[in-house]
């Protein structure tokens, strides 16, 4: 929806702004209960130009625009912002799956398996491989998508994938901290020297951020010591931090993105009540981003984000789609998880996948409806945001 000419959205049975009734809720506002963000205007219309939000409002009161598009009723909803996803990746891990399903547990181990496909595939398979599945996240609703490397794990690799994720979006994050890579399991210095050194270095200009998969249970992931390494290097060479934290045990994830003023911890499925205290306490800063698709997948417990929401800590939604722990990009899957599993109400878990991850990727101008904002929309076959938990696995969502 770009270009110079302007665009009147109309027939929109419920617009959902996630910024209030007139636009008044910044997104920072972490007071404002959900049901009050949503600032759902029922028979609305909005006009677009120049790809931005120029007006929103009740249809009859619409302003004049050179286009016009009648949404027949349907609801319409922010664009959905994905801030975790593994998108960059060749290979199949579905026996992978299989076998957990019959009882193996996940360990991090498969990283290896997607690793050694990924090497072996060109760039323009994996940049056709990336485009079919930014698609697949665009035809169910996604608008904002971070994507991660750290399935190259070799200098060349990771910033392959990352230049190969800049061509799809902004928001990159450089994964190196992944694994150790199968071979240097047996120096595991050597790899954080590479991480840390040369690796960051052809890789930072392609990436707005650093994360690392801290995680003492894996045998494969980092250790706190590692991890506050490989983050404070990402910083001095520029990059944002993110932190995958708390996923397959308590761990020290959360407390030390907390304590280095991360964007985000994700995952947060073992949060002991200090760790909830020290996100309540970081929340306008920190982020913790749950992924419930994951615990679908691999069969660990849901996260109960109610704890998080009561103590008063920022919490976003993501996929993680990622080829080993959750194979889907389906934000409204995710949201339909948080509603039934995770004691979100519906309006929290679309706040949260949102605005909340728009927070989660220190961005303003995505994941509401408001003047000003980038016009990212989802167009839903509903007439309310509501259906989005109610109809689990139907096909309503869709980037407009
Ligand atoms: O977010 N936790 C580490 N990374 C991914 C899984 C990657 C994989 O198994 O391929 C995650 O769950
Ligand atoms: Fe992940």
């Amino acid at each position: 929806m770009t270009g110079r000419r302007s665009r009147l959205v109309t027939g929109i049975g419920e617009l959902v702004t996630c910024a209030g009734p007139d636009g008044g809720i910044a997104p920072d506002d972490l007071a404002a209960p959900a049901d009050e963000r949503l600032g759902i205007v029922p028979d609305a219309a909005l006009v677009v130009a120049d790809g931005r939000v120029a007006w929103v409002g009740r249809a009859v009161d619409a302003p004049a625009a050179d286009e016009r598009l009648d949404v027949g009723g349907r609801a319409v909803v922010p664009g959905f912002v994905d801030s975790h996803s593994h998108l960059v990746y060749a290979g199949d891990r579905a026996a992978e799956f299989t076998a957990r399903m019959a009882g193996t547990p996940y360990d991090g181990g498969g990283i290896g398996v997607s690793v050694a496909a990924t090497r072996a595939a060109s760039d323009d398979e994996l940049r056709a491989l990336l485009a079919a599945r930014v698609a697949e996240a665009r035809a169910l609703g996604t608008t904002t998508l971070e994507v991660k490397s750290g399935y190259g794990l070799t200098v060349e690799d990771e910033a392959r994938s990352l230049r190969l994720a800049r061509e799809v979006t902004d928001e990159t994050t450089f994964l190196g901290a992944h694994v150790v890579p199968p071979e240097l399991r047996e120096d595991r210095a050597a790899y954080l020297d590479l991480v840390t050194g040369p690796m960051l270095e052809a890789c930072a200009p392609h990436a707005r951020w650093v994360d690392v998969f801290c995680e003492p249970n894996s045998p494969h992931a980092f250790t706190e010591a590692e991890a506050r390494r490989v983050l404070d290097a990402g910083r001095a060479a520029g990059l944002g931090l993110r932190v995958h934290g708390n996923q397959l045990g308590p761990g020290p994830g959360a407390r030390l993105a907390v304590e280095l003023g991360a964007a985000s911890v994700d995952h947060c499925t073992f949060l002991d009540d200090a760790d909830v205290e020290a996100l309540a306490g970081a929340a306008a800063t920190t982020v913790a981003t749950l992924l419930p698709g994951v615990e679908f997948s691999t069969r660990m417990p849901y996260v109960d984000a109610r704890r998080l929401l009561d103590a008063g800590a920022s919490v976003a939604l993501a996929s993680d789609c990622n080829p080993g722990t959750c194979n889907t990009a389906s934000m409204a899957f995710v949201l339909a998880l948080a509603v039934r599993e995770m004691r979100m109400t519906a309006a929290e878990a679309l706040v949260a996948a949102t605005v909340g991850g728009a927070r989660a990727l220190r961005r303003t101008d995505v994941g509401r409806v408001a003047v000003g904002c980038r016009a990212d929309l989802a167009v839903l076959e509903a007439p309310s945001y509501l259906h989005l938990a109610y109809r689990p696995g139907m096909p309503l969502a869709r980037a407009l």
